[in-house]
């Protein structure tokens, strides 16, 4: 079977996606149900129609999308990934393992191939943490690991919560229902840019992933007493910002005498009220992403900050609100899949090396329901979540190409 790519098609789809954005072009902002994301998921269900995919969506907006296999009621083989963008995000991150999903599965298509097992697409959902504080809301819901009841209770920083923006997305169905069966799927394989720098650096074309590292997130809420700039006096001041200030170097302290070089702490958000200059500030929210490739270091460093932040606020009479919003566990890829997908790449004689993934994916998740791994592409200078993230046209090929492969193999089984 002869596959061909066409990748200027998909980098055409790629770029006519990165201009449904919140920010102005380049910039790619798309949070969850906000009208660009909505906007992006019409125009990928819209190709995927197109290429005659079957489109189903549950409960908190997932989307399936279905090339059904001559035999229908096997268990499927999945692929995918998300659409969702950080604020300030480029374009590729999420985008090539959708619209290079669809690619393979078009390739596979004209190359006359037919499935017996079906092969589905599937755009998650709110893989970013951007709108709820947590990522993966899809694939965790899917995976049976978000309760029910935690995922009702999510609000966003206006105190609205997965309900209102479950309607706003025009979703139907009790979010019950989004758990997956078991055996609905017989392996999933993820194809992303790397977000990293070590494909590009040794100039490898593949990386499979063997391992994702274990993210965790914290919401620290802080109230402190304002006041006027000038006229308040500095001994007994009780600055929320201050505070804020020695916990995000808390964080740094932490992640850099974990002992483990993979522990990696970031506060990623810290905003100050009233934020006005000649104003002392009385109330301070931050978000703190602490991973590690190692759950045991990663816990270590995540007891560190959190008493150093009782510390702190003790010391400083600072009122404290402090929430363990995700601690996952790291996820193990499938040996037999990992050497599936390594073999075939091999065999297009493309240079291979075994990764371990540092960011997070919605692989994490479908790893506790089938067997699962990824396919890493490498990006410019491993920048991503920033808006000069790049993948060429022919890097995206040669992954697009591992997918398509694996895929018709997987599917042929
Ligand atoms: C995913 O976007 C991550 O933050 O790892
Ligand atoms: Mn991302
Ligand atoms: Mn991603």
């Amino acid at each position: 079977m002869k596959i061909s790519v066409n990748k200027n098609r998909l980098q055409k789809e790629i770029d006519d996606l990165a201009l449904i954005t919140e920010a102005s072009p380049p910039v790619v902002t798309r949070v969850l149900f906000s009208d660009a994301d909505l906007r992006g998921r019409k125009f990928v269900k819209n190709l995927c129609r197109q290429a005659g995919l079957k489109i189903r969506e549950d409960a908190v907006g997932n989307i399936f999308a279905r090339w059904e296999g001559l035999q229908k009621k096997l268990p499927a083989v999945a692929t995918g990934s998300h659409i969702d963008a950080i604020p300030n995000a480029g374009k590729y991150d999420g985008v090539v393992g959708v619209l290079g999903a669809l690619e393979a599965i078009r390739a596979l298509q004209a190359a006359g191939f037919q499935p017996k097992r079906s092969i589905e697409l599937i755009i998650f959902t709110s893989e970013e943490p951007t709108r709820f504080g947590i990522g993966c809301l899809g694939s965790r819901l899917l995976g049976g690991v978000l309760a029910l009841q935690k995922a009702g209770a999510l609000r966003d920083r206006d105190g609205k919560n997965l309900e209102f923006w479950r309607k706003r997305g025009g979703c139907r169905g009790g979010l019950e229902f989004v758990k997956l069966p078991k055996n609905r799927y017989a392996a999933f394989v993820e194809l992303h840019i790397e977000q990293g720098p070590i494909l590009e650096r040794e100039k490898i074309a593949i990386g499979v992933v063997e391992k994702i590292a274990a993210p965790s997130t914290l919401r620290i809420q802080l109230t402190g007493v304002g006041g006027h700039a000038g006229a308040t006096l500095m001994p007994g001041r009780r600055d929320a910002l201050l505070a804020g200030a020695e916990i995000s170097l808390a964080v740094e302290h932490a992640a850099k005498n974990s002992g483990s070089p993979d522990t990696v702490g970031t506060t990623g958000i810290f905003q100050i009220e009233p934020g006005a200059v000649n104003s002392v500030p009385c109330k301070a929210h931050l978000e703190i992403d602490l991973r590690d490739t190692n759950v045991k270091t990663r816990d270590a460093a995540l007891k560190k900050i959190e008493s150093a932040v009782k510390q702190i606020c003790k010391r400083r009479k600072i009122g404290l609100v402090m929430e363990r919003l995700n601690l996952d566990p790291p996820a193990i890829c499938d040996a037999k899949l990992v050497a599936t997908t390594e073999s075939v790449a091999k065999n297009l004689k493309f240079s291979v090396k075994r990764l371990v993934s540092r960011a997070y994916h919605d692989s994490l998740f479908m790893a506790r329901v089938c067997p699962t791994t990824m396919i890493f592409i490498p990006c410019y200078k491993g920048y991503s979540h920033r808006p000069d993230e790049f993948s060429s046209p022919a890097q995206i090929e040669k992954g697009v190409r591992v997918l398509a492969e694996t895929l018709a193999k997987l599917s042929a089984a």
